[in-house]
């Protein structure tokens, strides 16, 4: 066994993660006088929502009319049938309670001119069913809401008595033998120092894994800590297969230029001038999901209609709207377009490519964010002492595809849905579990391997075969063939892990170890993504496979969900919840209205 000297720490509820779903969670939990704290790799306002910018759904009809129902609605159809029937009526039906303890908690939203809060079109949020207009549903503080919420939340949980352990990287889950979650190992990286944090309840909300693409709006810290946590225990990814590419990221940069452009009136051009989104989508046009977006800005590239030199991407225009909009409504992207892109966006349009931004699939959780571990007689068994929120999860909100604006919502709504639940489960008088030894020896294990790695392939040239492999073959379009070569080509890549080189055998600020111990997050989660998409033999929202161009809901309206033991997936399958949380009688939504039909927009 590696021998360190650790300090160990009790709480309640420990909390990894601090962008919005983690501070939700946190606040949530403090709230209610649990002791908890929560452990950060960044600094609480760093944490990746900050770039969130368009804005956060829900149906409050400040703009004009809009329904629950309808929020509802138009998300099983942006999950392309696969998201579940309670977690989705959960969302849509809390979302306005949760954004208004938002504006009480003191977030800055943007207004009307009545002072209620601001909202804005975005794609895939209707009216009437999906029948009627656009609606404005997306509250905005500008295009800069993440920013605005991390702020808040942070104030508010430091107001509750939360305590926060910032810069401290938790490697690992202590496990009982019984499969209970007791805690994690943590390392802190200003000072070297190792932590084991014991509670009664571990809830991850470590976001996406972004950055096992070559190409993403995500963090470069967005190296899906927890699911890699949650896979080397033996529990499984649900959905991975499902990875979304926003429109507009930047030529080049990757940077994120938010769907809210085009919700306030921008649209994108091909080298001929022409508004192409009309012929794909006549109804919806540039406000369409942003997987079908994707898709057709792609379709226009690859026939010879891309814009600039190489004709390899497409033009969003906004210099048709009035400066002020522009300055009131867009001022964060105004920024970015000129730094990222050197281009004035009150002249000229702005170079865009689909880019990796969002990861659908996750640790699987219940409404109430508790984590599964599916068994044949029960597939929704739960994990006890251990939750999981935000881009972390798979709830499942999002199914297939996650509509914009949908996922600051997640956040607050399913951060907040754990901290009821906690509440309900945790006896703050009752001792914490006794710490199984074997576990918490194993974890400093690993991390002592990783520590005095000293194989062949540097940490920074393996992560680059991932990422471009990843961006590759687990592209907007897939074929049999892609995936195939990809499922190859990443098991080679994953077993190189174990041929690791670490230079920096030191514990402060080791930028080496802290990017190996990320690589070995990001590789599971790589793995999971591209088995189950080489699996999946339909088209379902994000998953566009052109050798199977339909969706297959006889056969494929099923989670999937990867056991990840090194380069080895295994897959199983999950049914969806069909049934919603609310019957029609009692005011909940007619079945009939959401039944699967053709996705056109
Ligand atoms: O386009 C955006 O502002 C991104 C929003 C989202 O991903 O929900």
């Amino acid at each position: 066994m590696a021998a360190y000297e650790y300090e160990t720490h009790d709480y309640d509820v420990i909390v990894v993660g601090a962008g919005g779903a983690g501070l939700r969670a946190t606040l949530g939990m403090a709230e209610q006088g649990l002791k908890t704290a929560c452990v950060s790799k960044v600094f609480p306002t760093r944490s990746h929502t900050v770039a969130a910018q368009g804005g956060i759904a829900a149906s409050l009809s400040n703009m004009g009319p809009d329904h629950w129902q309808w929020h509802l609605y138009d998300t099983v159809k942006g999950s392309d049938w696969l998201g579940d029937t309670d977690a989705m009526e959960y969302l849509a039906r809390e979302a306005p309670k949760a954004v208004y303890e938002l504006e009480h908690y003191g977030v800055p939203f943007s207004r009307t001119e009545e002072g209620k809060i601001y909202q804005r079109p975005f794609g895939g949020h209707t009216t009437e069913f999906g029948e009627g207009p656009p609606v404005q549903r997306t509250c905005a503080a500008a295009d800069r809401t993440g920013h605005a919420m991390l702020h808040t939340l942070y104030g508010q949980s430091l107001k509750q008595g939360a305590e926060f352990y910032i810069e401290y990287f938790a490697t690992d889950l202590i496990m009982s033998e019984d499969g209970q979650c007791q805690g994690v190992v943590a390392w802190k990286l200003d000072d070297g120092t190792m932590h084991v944090f014991n509670a009664k309840m571990v809830v991850l909300a470590t976001g996406g894994y972004g950055r096992a693409f070559f190409s993403a709006t995500s963090a470069h810290t967005c190296t899906g800590d927890g699911n890699g946590m949650v896979a080397r225990q033996g529990l499984p990814l649900q959905d991975m297969e499902f990875v979304q590419f926003h429109p507009t990221g930047i030529y080049g940069a990757g940077c994120l230029i938010t769907e809210g452009a085009r919700g306030e009136g921008g649209y994108l051009t091909n080298s001929e001038g022409e508004r192409f989104m009309e012929r794909y989508a006549p109804t919806y046009k540039d406000l369409a999901s942003r997987d079908v977006v994707s898709r057709c800005m792609t379709m226009e590239i690859r026939e010879g209609r891309g814009v600039g030199p190489n004709k390899d991407h497409i033009h969003l225009n906004l210099n048709h709207l009035p400066p002020e909009t522009l300055a009131l409504r867009l001022p964060g992207i105004s920024e970015s377009a000129r730094i990222f892109a050197g281009v004035d966006l009150t002249k000229e349009p702005i170079p865009v490519l689909p880019t990796v931004h969002y990861n659908m699939g996750g640790i699987p959780t219940n409404y109430m964010g508790e984590v599964l571990n599916p068994t044949a007689k029960n597939p929704d068994a739960i994990v006890p002492g251990l939750m999981a929120v935000g881009e972390a999860a798979s709830a499942s909100v999002h199914g297939a595809n996650r509509l914009g604006s949908n996922s600051l919502i997640d956040l607050v709504v399913f951060g907040r849905a754990a901290a009821i639940k906690a509440g309900e489960i945790i006896d703050p008088k009752s001792s914490n579990p006794t710490l199984n030894a074997a576990s918490v020896d194993a974890a400093f294990d690993r991390f002592d391997g990783l520590r005095h790695a000293n194989g062949g392939i540097s940490t920074a040239d393996l992560r680059m075969e991932m990422q471009t492999t990843m961006q590759a073959d687990a592209a907007v379009f897939r074929t049999d063939k892609s995936l195939a070569e990809g499922c190859d080509k990443m098991t080679k890549v994953a077993a190189k892990v174990d041929d690791l080189k670490v230079t920096d055998r030191s514990l402060v600020w080791n930028s080496d170890l802290m990017e190996t111990l990320e690589l070995t997050n990001l590789m599971p989660n790589a793995m999971a993504t591209i088995v189950a998409a080489e699996a999946r033999k339909e088209s379902r929202g994000a998953h566009a496979h052109e050798d199977y161009p339909d969706r297959d809901d006889k056969n494929w309206r099923k989670h999937s969900l990867a056991f990840v033991k090194g380069p080895k997936v295994t897959l199983k399958y999950r049914p969806v919840h069909l049934e919603p949380l609310t019957a029609a009688k009692d005011g909940g939504i007619d079945l009939k209205k959401i039944a699967p039909k053709k996705r056109v927009y």
